[in-house]
């Protein structure tokens, strides 16, 4: 296959996305329209405007302009339009499930009720799950700069939707907040049934990606800097304990100096099972398919491998056995389509 004809496959190939808030990717249009729907003034007059201010020197540049774009999110109606904004960019990517971040502390610490904003997203998933199709589901954040007994509060609010929400994270700020700050909450968390999945290793040392483990994370999010631990890595790999990689966020918050720099292809080697994610798509300028392509030229990615790297984005996802060997199917047929 030609390069032209790898990123065709791409395109169509059945994918899952497992690692991308919400709050990440609401497109400055929307950012407009929502300031403006909720009469506010933001210091961008135009989206142009706008995307020329996305430019971050790290993670924490990142989150000061995240968290300026959470404002305009208010009302019920804003939180389903931004999801189901997504849910539709995501479709046209070949997402046919995604399981999505979203830290309702952005929200709840202004005053915001936790159901305006879980009402909103959960109407969105139901209409997408018709139109245009795609599954989805919440992962709820606790920011890791709040203090631990912040995020037993927000474990409270969000129990009566406990049956709907696939998994509990951990987010924010990653380097002084450890993994280990949250101990007991997440220790809380798998008590009462929740799977877990932790940010570690973005910008933090192989430690917190160790200590991520420890405390019974089901999945590690972002778990780049595990590449410094050869003995974490063989752990991680011997678990099958999934990586969501990020690599345009990584390149975009400069965790990597340039693509090739980014874990994934090491990873491969040592067995490890790695995704490839949007994170904050709006923010870095790149969906999944974007990061897909962006990979498959900095590694030189086969069909097969691309392949491998769909089919791990099922087999890590919090699906039932047979969703997870329909879609399985669904890559199957394709791959099979496509020579
Ligand atoms: N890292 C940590 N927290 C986040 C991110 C990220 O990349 N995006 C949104 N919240
Ligand atoms: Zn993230």
């Amino acid at each position: 296959m030609t390069v032209h004809e790898l990123d065709a496959f791409i395109d169509g190939l059945p994918k899952a996305e497992l690692h991308m808030h919400l709050e990440g990717s609401i497109e400055p249009e929307l950012m407009l329209d929502l300031a403006r729907r909720n009469g506010m003034n933001l210091p961008w007059l135009t989206a142009d405007e706008l995307r020329a201010a996305y430019h971050f020197s790290n993670l924490q540049s990142f989150l000061d302009l995240f968290w300026t774009g959470c404002r305009v999110l208010v009302q019920e109606q804003d939180f389903y339009d931004l999801a189901m904004a997504y849910l539709r960019r995501a479709r046209a990517d070949n997402v046919l499930h995604a399981e999505l971040f979203l830290a309702p502390q952005n929200f709840t610490l202004r005053g915001i009720a936790a159901g305006t904003v879980i009402r909103g997203v959960k109407r969105a998933f139901e209409d997408a799950a018709r139109e245009p199709g795609i599954s989805a589901s919440l992962m709820i954040i606790a920011q890791r700069h709040h203090p631990e007994a912040a995020a037993f509060e927000l474990l409270e609010q969000m129990m009566p939707w406990a049956h709907e929400i696939a998994a509990i994270g951990m987010g924010g700020p990653e380097v002084g907040h450890p993994p280990s700050k949250f101990t007991n909450f997440f220790r809380e968390c798998r008590t009462r049934g929740f799977r877990v999945v932790i940010h570690a290793g973005e910008e933090g040392p192989a430690s917190y990606v160790r200590e991520a483990l420890d405390l019974g994370a089901d999945r590690i999010d972002h778990g780049n800097s595990c590449i410094d631990d050869p003995a974490l890595v063989r752990t991680i790999a011997e678990q099958q304990t999934p990586l969501t990689l990020c690599p345009i966020s990584n390149l975009r918050l400069k965790v990597i100096p340039t693509m090739e720099a980014q874990p994934l292809r090491k990873l491969m080697e040592q067995g490890v099972r790695v995704t490839i994610n949007s994170d904050d798509p709006s923010y870095f300028t790149g969906y999944i398919n974007d990061n897909f392509k962006a990979c498959r030229e900095a590694f030189a990615l086969t069909k097969a491998e691309l392949i491998g790297l769909a089919r791990n984005s099922f087999t890590a996802a919090f699906l039932s056995e047979d969703n997870r060997q329909r879609y399985l199917g669904m890559i199957d047929s394709y791959a099979a389509g496509a020579q």
